[in-house]
């Protein structure tokens, strides 16, 4: 029997272990480091033993003292031999944890010793042939233990193998460098268990702290050189303190004020990396530090936590860079796209506020309906460019004061699909392009150029078709005043259902209230 309900490959090793000591009844018990108490790792019974309950597996809790035989164990780190119950009684007085009292004659213990690993105590109940456990069965228990030492070091790594995975994966999957810096603190904390960590990025010449499990000193700024932060930044090498006189022997950089063991790593990006090309540091690929101080278990930081960290830090600064260039490429694209509805938007002779408007109000609409980050971010593309089309378009149509003609409306209305030709080479627009093909498609089935039916029209198209028309309608031309906003809300629920998503509607009309000036509310 486990914590868990498979059969663990430690619960394996304990059944082979109880057949070559020939014990009835075998457990094993892992500190718990924070509380100081030891629990039941996995515990293992001969056919017809009386094997521990759940109940007893999962709440059993010993302290590191005299008051029980594993407890005791733990605390000397020596093995224990006791070959009859009044003996047990006499060291053990208090005794409670024993399981089968009645059926208890002698028990062997040894501690599970690793360096640096988790501790804990392997023991041994009643040998099946009634005899005393002998000097031998001790010494084979005591090869057995650094068995299970190796074992539980080795699950301890994969356990933390798999947290580290996970946050890689998290950064990963963001694009918002605030949550990045907030998983980078708060699971770095888990992985080394300490009390503090704080990641210091490199702008203008000095670290700055991005974030931090002390929150006062988020934001601070500290100048390059001084103190161990600014050594390992411009070392690129990691540093571990293990001794408070360690760090004032150092004189490479001014111990700190906090005394005790830390750890400070680089986040170094390899020249080899793709991403290298966006350092802005060309000198250092160094593009911060992380610092950790104050262990839980107030031990000093192990070697072993160096390691972790400083594979940790690299990965982090790869997934910070990632993000930036990200940024940056988006902040292009978007100042091109800009540029270029600019361009449009003076030919048709509307105002580049009006597009400004658009996007405005269709980016709230996707708000209100939950539509993704990357949904907004095409749907936005998509606002900026959908009339790119008629750059293609004669200005005499376009601006024309007076209704188009049969064929005049035809050709005005292959503006849509020489929108699409002219961004159908821009994989970044592949997404908002199909919103601009769909931008005058209507919710009945009775739009251009596909005739898409309700749901069949993209989301995002069907959104900017709503605030495009009602910006549209509001908008004065050169040959027509524009309507009012009450009478643009009544043409807007008129067309409910058949131009226009009638599900959309309600809720862009609570968006046109929000959006009206108070002073302009009291005109209506
Ligand atoms: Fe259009």
């Amino acid at each position: 029997m486990t914590n868990g309900h498979k059969r663990d490959d430690l619960q394996e090793a304990l059944a082979t272990a109880l057949n070559d000591i020939n014990a009835e009844s075998g457990t094993l018990m892992l500190l718990d480091e924070k509380k100081g108490e030891l629990f039941i790792k996995t515990s293992v019974s001969k056919p017809g033993s009386q094997p521990l309950s759940e109940t007893i597996i999962s709440q059993t809790r010993v302290k590191l003292d005299n008051t029980s035989p594993s407890g005791l164990v733990v605390k000397l780190n020596k093995p224990l031999l006791i070959n009859d119950i009044e003996g047990l009684k006499k060291v053990f007085p208090s005794l409670t944890t024993i399981a089968n009292p009645k059926r208890y004659k002698s028990s062997l213990l040894v501690p599970v010793d690793t360096p640096n690993g988790p501790k804990a105590v392997l023991s041994f109940s009643n040998r099946s042939d009634n005899k005393h456990f002998s000097e031998h069965d001790l010494n084979l228990a005591v090869m057995l233990a650094k068995y299970f030492g190796a074992a539980l070091k080795l699950e301890r790594k994969n356990l933390e193998l798999r947290t580290f995975n996970n946050v890689i994966q998290k950064i990963n999957a963001t694009n918002d460098l605030h949550n990045i810096f907030k998983t980078i603190v708060s699971s770095g904390k888990d992985m080394v268990e300490c009390k503090n960590v704080s990641i210091m990025l490199i702008e203008n010449n000095n670290l700055i702290v991005k974030d931090s499990s002390r929150k006062s000193i988020i934001g601070q700024s500290r100048k390059l050189g001084a103190g161990a932060s600014g050594w390992v930044w411009k070392t690129g090498e990691p540093l571990l303190i293990k001794r408070a006189e360690d760090s004032r022997k150092e004189r490479s950089f001014k111990p700190l004020g906090k005394p005790g063991s830390f750890i400070v790593v680089p986040m170094s990006i390899s020249y080899e990396s793709p991403f290298a090309v966006n350092v802005s540091l060309k000198s250092n690929a160094t593009i911060g530090v992380l610092n950790f101080s104050n262990k839980n278990n107030m031990k000093p930081f192990t070697d072993e936590d160096l390691d972790v960290i400083s594979n940790f830090a690299n990965l982090a600064a790869v997934a910070i860079e990632k993000v930036k260039f990200f940024l940056e490429t988006k902040r292009a694209y978007l100042s091109t796209v800009e540029a270029l509805a600019a361009a449009i938007d003076a030919k048709d002779k509307s105002s580049y506020t009006h597009l400004k408007r658009v996007v405005r109000l269709s980016l709230e609409l996707a708000d209100k309906v939950g539509l993704s980050e990357k949904e907004k971010e095409d749907l936005h593309f998509a606002a900026l460019l959908h009339d790119v089309g008629k750059i293609g378009i004669e200005e005499s149509i376009l601006n024309k004061p007076g209704k188009l003609t049969a064929e005049e409306y035809a050709r005005m209305k292959k503006h849509v699909e020489e929108g699409v030709q002219i961004l159908s080479n821009a994989q970044f627009l592949e997404a908002a392009t199909l919103i601009v093909r769909h931008h005058h498609e209507q919710f009945s089935g009775a739009g251009y150029p596909d005739g898409l039916k309700g749901n069949e029209i993209p989301i995002g198209a069907r959104i900017l078709s709503l605030a495009d028309s009602y910006d549209a309608m509001i908008t004065n031309r050169i040959y027509r005043a524009g309507k009012s906003i009450e009478s643009a809300k009544e043409e807007l629920k008129r067309c409910a259902g058949k131009q226009f998503d009638p599900s959309l509607v309600p809720i862009f009309l609570k968006i046109i209230d929000a959006n009206i000036p108070a002073e302009k509310k009291s005109q209506i």
